[in-house]
């Protein structure tokens, strides 16, 4: 049958995981504010969506434990399970037909009559397509080359979409430098594990990023031939929008509420014409809130999988990595480190600033302290840091166009902060301990 978004879902509410709202919301700022209240984290399915026959569900991936589940893995082993499947992924492969083309629509396309496509912010410019996949060919490598980019819908068939990182860009100026178009498919409603593979580094890996999503879901994903453009589709798609990113256009996209909780401002970005919607029957239209754990974690936990190989080529007794989401999932990283050899807190952080031009400060800890734990983290800083000789800052350097305050000067100063003790002094920070204190439950003790 093929892994679906639908098969997703139905194992969710088996499992009492999918909140279900039945109650009619509107599309503009309501559906985006009730996934907001949960930060992207809570599966949520909105039966009723004013003016549109279509359901809509967001939440699918804001949340560590959900992604453990799907992946099959701990929360605190996801880095393993996906090195794993970018070893020995498992190609997509062609099947004659599939639902995602039970309909198919070529004329009079009206986007917004058609899909219930969110605004979410007050001064967003308009409805914006947030959980949208963009399927290109890379017309050198030849595959497939999956990335989530915001859409905005301008009119019709017209959406503008707003590409910054150089992998998706650099495609389209090959084939605007010909003078050609750049075909695309958009996928909307797909399993979580696309979503979380289209945030895999192609520019670092070169991988087919829908044959990491194979391995990982222990089953090649099956696609179609589309139907206006010279591309496959995966066939258990809810949506799929064909088109083509014309050369030599552009289209003002913004302003729009980002990542980082700020107001992006107007930019000329490429313009895309749909040529063709294709959908399932009774299709779920999936929506991300901006700036939610959703939006963040997909593409902090590739981060992750990136810095921890960056780190441990310099520090081989690296733990544990953590992107955090208050630093929007790619300005902040707490690493920790059996430490081995006096100066292995510095290399760590001389690794992960150079891992990402993102990264703008990093922490470097023991590892008897819990990196997922911001408490234990700032009590390593409070106790374990003494900023004459622990704190390295680095002039400015190229940050990121998501952060307000890199964006006055237009590049970023970058600081790491090394809170691992020196190795002769181990003794006096030896934690204190109570014994048997994992198995003693206050439950146990609490009168009923
Ligand atoms: C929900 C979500 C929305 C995103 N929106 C954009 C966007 O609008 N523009 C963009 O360039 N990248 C966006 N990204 C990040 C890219 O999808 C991501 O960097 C992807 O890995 C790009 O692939 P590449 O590194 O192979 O180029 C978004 C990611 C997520 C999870």
């Amino acid at each position: 049958m093929g892994v679906s978004l639908r098969s997703h879902l139905e194992k969710l509410l088996k499992s009492g995981q999918l909140a279900r709202i039945k109650k009619r919301v509107s599309a503009e700022f309501e559906l985006g504010a009730l996934l907001n209240k949960t930060k992207g984290t809570l599966p949520t399915f909105f039966d009723d969506v004013k003016g549109y026959q279509m359901p809509v569900v967001g939440g699918l991936c804001g949340d560590r434990d959900l992604i453990g589940g799907f992946l099959g893995a701990d929360k605190k082993e996801l880095i393993p399970a996906i090195l794993a499947a970018m070893s020995n992924p498992l190609p997509a492969r062609l099947v004659p037909a599939g639902p995602c083309q039970e309909h198919v629509i070529t004329n009079n396309i009206d986007l917004l009559k058609l899909l219930p496509i969110p605004k979410f912010h007050e001064k967003d410019a308009g409805h914006f397509i947030t959980g949208g996949i963009i399927l290109v060919r890379d017309p050198v490598l030849g595959r497939y080359f999956t990335s989530i980019r915001r859409m905005q819908f301008q009119s019709g068939n017209k959406l503008s979409v707003l590409i910054e990182s150089p992998g998706l860009l650099e495609m389209y100026y090959q084939k605007e430098k010909q003078n050609q178009p750049l075909e695309f498919v958009i996928l909307i409603g797909v399993h979580p594990v696309l979503t979380l593979t289209s945030q895999l580094n192609t520019q670092l890996y070169g991988l087919d990023k829908l044959g990491v999503a194979g391995a990982l879901l222990g089953e090649s994903v099956e696609m179609v031939k589309a139907k206006t453009v010279d591309l496959e589709v995966p066939a258990q798609t809810e949506i799929v929008l064909e088109g083509r990113m014309l050369p030599h256009k552009r289209m003002t996209e913004g302003p729009f509420g980002e990542l980082a909780g700020y107001y992006g401002p107007a930019s000329e970005q490429p313009y895309a014409e749909i040529t063709a919607v294709t959908h399932r029957s009774n299709p779920i239209f999936q929506a991300i809130f901006p700036s939610s754990y959703e939006h963040k974690l997909p593409n902090a936990i590739m981060r992750e999988v990136t810095l921890y190989l960056h780190v441990r080529h310099l520090v081989p007794s690296v733990k544990e990595v953590h992107v955090t989401m208050a630093g929007s999932g790619r300005f902040h990283a707490v690493i920790s480190i059996a430490k081995r050899y006096e100066g292995e807190g510095k290399s760590a952080i001389m690794a992960a600033l150079a891992a990402n031009k993102d990264y703008k400060h990093v922490v470097v800890v023991n590892d008897d302290v819990d990196i997922w734990d911001p408490y234990d983290v700032e009590w390593a800083i409070a106790t374990r840091v003494q900023a004459d000789e622990d704190v390295v800052i680095i002039p400015p350097a190229r940050g990121c166009s998501l952060e307000p305050s890199n964006n006055i000067r237009g590049v970023s100063a970058k600081m790491g902060i090394d809170a691992t003790y020196p190795l002769a002094y181990a003794d006096q920070f030896e934690r204190v301990r109570i014994p048997g204190y994992d198995a003693i439950s206050l439950e146990d003790y609490l009168e009923a």
